[in-house]
């Protein structure tokens, strides 16, 4: 008797992570229908320029679309590295990705893709192969029109360079996290203004850099390591960024060093509180990167203009203090 349920316990366990398996398998790599939005790039000079200043300072695309562990380093500290992608992210159990390669090539690169299907990308994280994309790599969603315009813009001018790309490769722990979690799901309700906050210092144009733009919020939050849900309060910081050990390794770091992002609240002892005036805060920015294997884009940032990184400081100071300890910025996992 116990023999039996016993059986009939496992083969119905059996069917269920059978049964798992199969929808993971299939649904992992899900096609989307969301509409393309109504925007095209264009060919004025005072837009390309626009678009060549975000792309290369606050949304910081040059800190990821290059090709090599070389070229991370070089376009930080401010080199013109084509923008043809292809470095591999690893991504711990869940895979390994690729930013693509957005020079206007027509086989490898953005000249394959309609305009719709770019702003499609940037405002509802979906691929131009209609599969999803982690939003929270690229949280433009609510990045103004006239600044997705400026963006593509810019890409469409640059130098055309061929460059195969890997696709992504998902685990299949991967593959389930795809499937699950709310972060790795096309953004739908996007609420983007038609026009960006003008760049002054005002707690407006702040916050709008800090959420859609800049991406403070998505590192200085703590997160879950898998799905990167908010499991903390925004901006209090304590996000840990698992060691990019080939990347250590060129620099000179410990190949298994982990990093944390600091409380960027205005609380005291906070890294904020640490610069008493907005003179102190600007030219932390300027002075880049200190922490070498710092995941934040410090280069990209430190091209950022005065009344941008000003717009910060106070947007970050309205904000309420969160009382949070930090821990250690570098640090070891057992
Ligand atoms: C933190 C790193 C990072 C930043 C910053 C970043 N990207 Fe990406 N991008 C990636 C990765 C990784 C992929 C591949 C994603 C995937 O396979 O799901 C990607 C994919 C894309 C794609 C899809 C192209 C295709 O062929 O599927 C576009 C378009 C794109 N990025 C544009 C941009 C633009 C424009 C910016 C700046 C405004 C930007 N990205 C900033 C890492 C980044
Ligand atoms: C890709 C993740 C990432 C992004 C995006 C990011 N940060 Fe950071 N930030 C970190 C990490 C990790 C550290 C700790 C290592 C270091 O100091 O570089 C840090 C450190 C800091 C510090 C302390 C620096 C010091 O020397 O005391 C400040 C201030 C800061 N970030 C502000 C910001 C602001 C403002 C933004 C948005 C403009 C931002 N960060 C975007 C990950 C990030």
């Amino acid at each position: 008797m116990i023999k039996r349920i016993l059986l009939i316990v496992l083969s119905a366990l059996l069917l269920i992570i059978a049964g798992f398996v199969i929808y993971i398998s299939t649904a992992w790599d899900k096609k989307y229908e969301l509409p393309y939005p109504d925007l095209t790039a264009s060919t004025d000079s005072a837009v390309i320029e626009r678009g060549r200043y975000l792309v290369h300072g606050p949304a910081h695309c040059s800190s990821c679309h290059v090709s090599s562990i070389k070229e991370l380093v070089l376009s930080d500290q401010g080199a013109n590295v084509p923008l043809k992608g292809g470095v591999l992210f690893p991504m711990g159990p869940l895979g390994v990705i690729s930013p693509a390669n957005l020079t206007p090539d027509e086989t490898t690169g953005i000249g394959r893709y309609t305009d719709g299907q770019l702003f499609r990308m940037m405002r509802h994280a979906v691929k131009p192969d209609g599969t999803a994309t982690i939003s929270l790599m690229m949280p433009f969603w609510n990045m103004a029109d006239d600044d997705l315009v400026a963006i593509v813009s810019y890409l469409r001018s640059m130098d055309p360079v061929f460059n195969e790309v890997p696709a992504p490769k998902w685990t299949f722990m991967g593959k389930a996290v795809r499937v699950m979690a709310p972060t790795f799901k096309p953004v739908y309700d996007a609420e983007p203004p038609d026009m960006a906050p003008p760049m002054e210092p005002t707690v407006e144009r702040g916050e709008y850099l800090a959420r859609y733009v800049t991406n403070c919020v998505g590192c200085h939050t703590e997160r879950d390591p898998m799905t990167f849900e908010a499991t903390g309060p925004e901006f209090a910081g304590g996000m840990e960024f698992e060691p990019y050990p080939e990347l250590h390794v060129e620099l000179g770091y410990d190949a298994d060093l982990w990093t944390r992002s600091p409380n960027i609240t205005p609380h005291p002892g906070s890294a904020l509180s640490r610069f008493p005036t907005v003179e102190d805060w600007i030219s932390r920015f300027r002075n880049g990167r200190v922490i070498m294997i710092s995941p934040m884009d410090w280069g990209p940032f430190s091209r950022m203009s005065d009344q941008d990184l000003e717009a910060l400081y106070l947007y970050l100071h309205s904000l309420a203090p969160v009382a949070r300890e930090d821990g250690l910025v570098m640090f070891k996992k057992e």
